[in-house]
């Protein structure tokens, strides 16, 4: 029977025999004994192998065994003050199951170069980490929305209709016919509510991004939900709660892991006990303007630049709500209030402290089939093409709203990545398809 390391750095098992399998981490030897390191997906352990307590044969493939070559190994736990985590094994068995060759990744290698090796450098303890929070993250969400009463809704991927756009479109070739991958699932959630009223859902979501960011992937997972009767406020208020509890879930869980990547979890601890704001996007531009005089012209999307400085105002997520109707997409309701310029959608996007990033996009849906179809003569595309998604205003429409949340965005928020490649295992991008 195999213990988990994890499991056996504990007094209970001092003097204990155990046996445990994974990989070599570190190893080196003298003539005489090979101190080495194993990892498995729980943690890491150091063995020593004497020569002498084992046949001579198995001490010399404990010998030649290099770094990530796969292992059983045998031994007494003991505790041990100079070994990392407190515990070593002192080793009877050493069988190992499959030789390494010389591996390729060393200290101080390119970031480039470990994203060349991914299939590699996937085992290292960052990414194994940042693994394990994302597994975390995505079962958080499920359990969130179905807690909530919600049902898993699953949308095809092949779709002909664009919905944020036509510019980041995949084209694929379907058979004679040219469709896209999805963008978001919206259209299809949209028909889904007159079924099952409130949904959720997290799938791949494409978008040919023309631009290399830290921020953005091209093939990324989006956690979206829909629900009928909901305005674009209510649903701001399910996505503050969904956060929280993807934050609590994760501090509960990840201690460990959320030490190791150096994540102050003390802020995090803050963060989820405050309300979040919501505010107006003009307001945004008159905070940017007083405190950072920054000038930025009424009716112009919000850059980088300018999510990074208006995040610094604040230490907990915002919902920046009405952005003008003009800049948004074309399902995204208008209306006009009394503090803006010109028209507003009713939308919102949640912007994150400090980093600026953009974690969540979402809105009310248009329910006037003209504005609808005026919208999308507007932005170029095929009214045909939509009929069916306007039979959904045609058969019993009636007030709903959904938000889209960026899994990998999230996570490199909490997380506090540099980059959003290393929040998704094999990350897609402008430069890069493989490994
Ligand atoms: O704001 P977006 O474009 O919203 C929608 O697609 C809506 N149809 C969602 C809905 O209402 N159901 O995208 C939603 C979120 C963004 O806020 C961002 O977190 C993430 O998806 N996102 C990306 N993440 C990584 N790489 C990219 N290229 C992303 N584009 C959007
Ligand atoms: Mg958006």
């Amino acid at each position: 029977m195999f213990k988990d390391i994890s499991e056996i750095m504990s007094q209970e098992f001092d003097g204990k025999e155990v046996s445990i399998r994974g990989w070599i981490w570190r190893t080196r030897s003298s003539g005489k004994i090979v101190f080495a390191t194993i990892r498995d997906p729980s943690g890491v352990i150091q063995v020593t192998v004497k020569k002498g307590n084992l046949p001579d044969e198995t001490f010399e493939d404990a010998v030649k065994a290099l770094m990530e070559s796969s292992v059983e190994v045998t031994g007494t736990v003991k505790a041990d003050e100079r070994a990392p985590g407190g515990f070593e094994i002192q080793v009877s068995g050493f069988n190992v199951v499959g030789f390494a060759e010389a591996y390729p990744i060393q200290k101080d290698q390119s970031e480039e170069w470990l994203r060349e090796n991914r299939h590699l450098w996937i085992r290292s303890r960052k990414m194994t980490a940042i693994m394990k929070v994302r597994s975390t993250m995505t079962g958080a969400i499920h359990e969130f929305f179905r807690k909530e009463g919600y049902y898993e809704f699953t949308p095809p991927i092949f779709t002909p209709n664009a919905c944020e756009g036509g510019a980041t479109l995949f084209e694929v070739k379907y058979y004679d016919k040219k469709v896209y991958l999805t963008q978001t699932w919206q259209l299809y959630a949209e028909a889904m509510i007159f079924s099952l009223g409130k949904i959720y859902d997290m799938s791949p979501t494409f978008r040919s991004e023309k631009s290399k960011t830290s921020r953005h992937l091209t093939e990324f997972w989006m956690a979206e939900m829909e629900a009928a009767w909901l305005t674009y406020h209510d649903v701001i208020a399910v996505a503050k709660d969904e956060i929280k509890f993807i934050i609590r879930k994760i501090l509960d869980t990840n201690q460990a892991e959320l030490e190791f990547l150096k994540v102050d979890t003390a802020k995090l601890e803050v963060m989820i006990a405050k309300d979040w704001p919501t505010i107006t996007y003009t307001e945004v531009l008159k905070i940017l303007k007083e405190k950072d005089g920054m000038d930025i012209e009424w009716g112009k999307d919000l850059r980088t630049i300018e999510e990074e400085a208006i995040m610094k105002h604040f230490d907990t997520p915002v919902a920046v709500v009405e952005y003008p109707k003009e800049i948004m997409a074309f399902y995204k309701p208008s209306m006009e209030t009394p503090d803006a310029p010109g028209p507003v959608a009713k939308c919102f996007d949640m912007l994150a402290p400090d980093c600026g990033l953009e974690i969540v996009g979402g809105s009310e849906r248009d329910t006037d089939i003209n504005a609808l179809i005026k919208a999308l003569e507007e932005e170029g595309e095929p009214v045909d093409n939509y009929e069916w998604y306007l039979d959904l205003r045609r058969y019993g429409s009636v007030v709903h709203s959904g938000y889209g949340l960026g899994v990998e965005r999230v996570l490199q928020w909490i997380l506090e990545l540099d980059n959003i490649k290393d929040a998704i295992p094999f990350p897609r991008t402008m430069g890069r398809v493989r490994p």
